[in-house]
């Protein structure tokens, strides 16, 4: 009896070779996303990895990875209440020790006490654990003053990639010029144009200016709401704040122009905040669309549909493999609602991401017998990014055909490279994005893993590169080293 399934045929291709069909297809949407860049260069790091521990001679000893947003990965340590609570939650024979601290035994004490059956191995109910929908209602009022959010309007997820899909799969329908649109900023986090475009939705372009420090230009808005309309219905609005990849931060006179304009032309607004807590520049403070809507006031702040999304992946927790994040709805319609509840229901959020966003909610205060060490962790991780984001910028705009606007926040550097002609050229013959090629070349001859800008999406005839900057200090120093040497041998190689 054959192996194959019964629904897989084959036949002969025109060379006579035998390739599988199979009797269904793949989704048209799936199939109009574009293949990952980084896929092949993260592949090959692997490989790397491997040579190298098989006494492959390099001219490094190891791979840096500073490709992810994840610090952890990039080497930064987790902090120590998170883990002391998360422990004392998945092993409670631990709240009887005298170990851990009384302020980690009573959270976890809390947080299992509210778990189906006193244990982490159950599913939680929608929205999640309850207490911990309440402390993210909490810290959102104390975030943007004002009273808390109701908890029925509070959706946690495994990861906030997920509620943005959730929320995305309610507002993306149709086919042909009715099909919806969400304008997305370009260069954008790539999964989330994977996202949408999964769906059935159409990314419409709005291109940040790099010129103003990738500022969202209202202008570059209107143009790309008014070309949309040839062959989409514009739905929504994605913005990323503060940016990913450029690490911009928008002040909220910005906010308020975006704000008038989904109002005026009906649009939803979706805010990934996950970046909330990681603003780098002294003079520059994050701002939530929530506060400056309610700021506002009416008709918007009655009116304007606004989803606002954050996440224990990024932040002072960088907890990205846990999967906790959470989106929190505003004025969306009750009807509408309850078909939110419905998407939702279909996955409970992991009880580990969600005692991370526990503490990312309700961090220690001042007082409590983890505090001082909390502090410590997260001053020094602070101190430590701050002092990299100055570096970074210093030697990056110091290298030949090199700039990088300010990182304000967010967890990436993105500079632009003016490659030379004879690499563009290079490029082309082995079939690769320039940027792609620069990339590829860094990672063979000096064992750093970055991606390349075309994975993002930028103006054409510009080539950018992106890493991450929460990493330590000397993980970072390390890497610029390497990039240092390999952009200076590439460009006397080709120019
Ligand atoms: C802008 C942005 N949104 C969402 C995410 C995904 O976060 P999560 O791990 O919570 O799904 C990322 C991850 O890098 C991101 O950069």
């Amino acid at each position: 009896m054959s192996s194959e399934p019964s629904r897989r045929k084959r036949k002969k291709n025109k060379t006579g070779s035998t390739v599988s069909t199979s009797c269904w297809e793949i989704s048209p949407c799936v199939r109009s996303i574009k293949p990952l860049q980084y896929i092949p260069i993260a592949l090959r790091a692997a490989q790397i990895r491997e040579e190298l521990k098989q006494g492959v001679k390099k001219p490094f000893r190891e791979v840096i990875d500073v490709a992810w947003g994840d610090p952890q990965r990039a080497g930064l340590k987790p902090l120590t209440f998170v883990r002391q609570v998360l422990a004392a939650c998945l092993y409670p024979q631990l709240l009887d020790s005298t170990g851990l601290p009384t302020d980690v035994k009573q959270r976890a004490g809390g947080l299992l006490s509210e778990c189906q059956g006193g244990s982490m191995g159950s599913y939680t109910d929608l929205p999640g654990i309850p207490q911990v929908a309440q402390q993210i209602s909490e810290y959102i009022a104390r975030r943007d003053g004002g009273v808390p959010p109701k908890a029925e309007n509070i959706f946690i997820s495994s990861g906030s990639q997920w509620a943005l899909q959730n929320i995305l799969s309610l507002l993306v329908h149709g086919h042909g010029e009715v099909r919806s649109g969400v304008l997305t900023p370009i260069p954008c986090h790539v999964t989330s144009i994977a996202s949408l475009l999964s769906l059935g939705g159409v990314s419409v372009p709005y291109y940040l200016s790099e010129e103003h420090g990738w500022e969202l230009r209202m202008e570059e808005l209107n143009r790309a709401l008014e070309n949309a309309k040839q062959v989409c219905t514009p739905v929504a609005l994605y913005v990323i704040n503060p940016g990913n990849p450029p690490g911009h931060v928008q002040r909220k006179k910005s906010i308020q122009d975006v704000i008038r304009f989904a109002s005026e032309k009906r649009l939803f607004l979706l805010a990934d905040e996950v970046y909330q807590d990681c603003v780098y520049t002294d003079d520059v403070e994050f701002v939530s669309y929530k506060k400056v809507l309610a700021e506002m006031g009416p008709p918007f702040s009655d009116t304007v549909e606004l989803a606002s999304f954050h996440s224990a992946s990024k932040g002072f927790l960088g907890e990205c493999g846990l999967r906790g994040g959470y989106v929190e709805l505003v004025n969306m319609d009750p009807a509408v609602l309850k078909h939110a509840c419905t998407v939702f229901s279909k996955d409970n959020a992991p009880t580990a991401g969600q005692v991370a966003l526990s503490v990312l909610a309700n961090p220690p205060r001042l007082g409590d017998p983890s505090y001082p060490l909390f502090e410590t962790e997260t001053r020094q991780m602070h101190a430590v990014i701050k002092a990299t984001v100055r570096r970074v910028h210093e030697v990056l705009n110091s290298l030949p055909g090199v700039s990088c606007q300010p990182v304000e926040g967010g967890a990436f550097a993105f500079p632009r490279v003016e490659l030379p002609p004879k690499a563009l050229q290079k490029a082309k013959e082995l079939g690769m994005e320039p940027d792609t090629f620069y990339c590829v070349r860094l990672l063979e001859e000096s064992g750093a893993f970055i991606t390349p800008g075309c994975e993002y999406g930028q103006k054409e005839g510009t080539y950018h590169i992106r890493f991450c900057i929460r990493a330590p200090g000397d993980v970072i120093e390390d890497f610029l080293g390497r990039l240092v040497t390999f952009h200076t041998q590439f460009m006397t190689e080709f120019s």
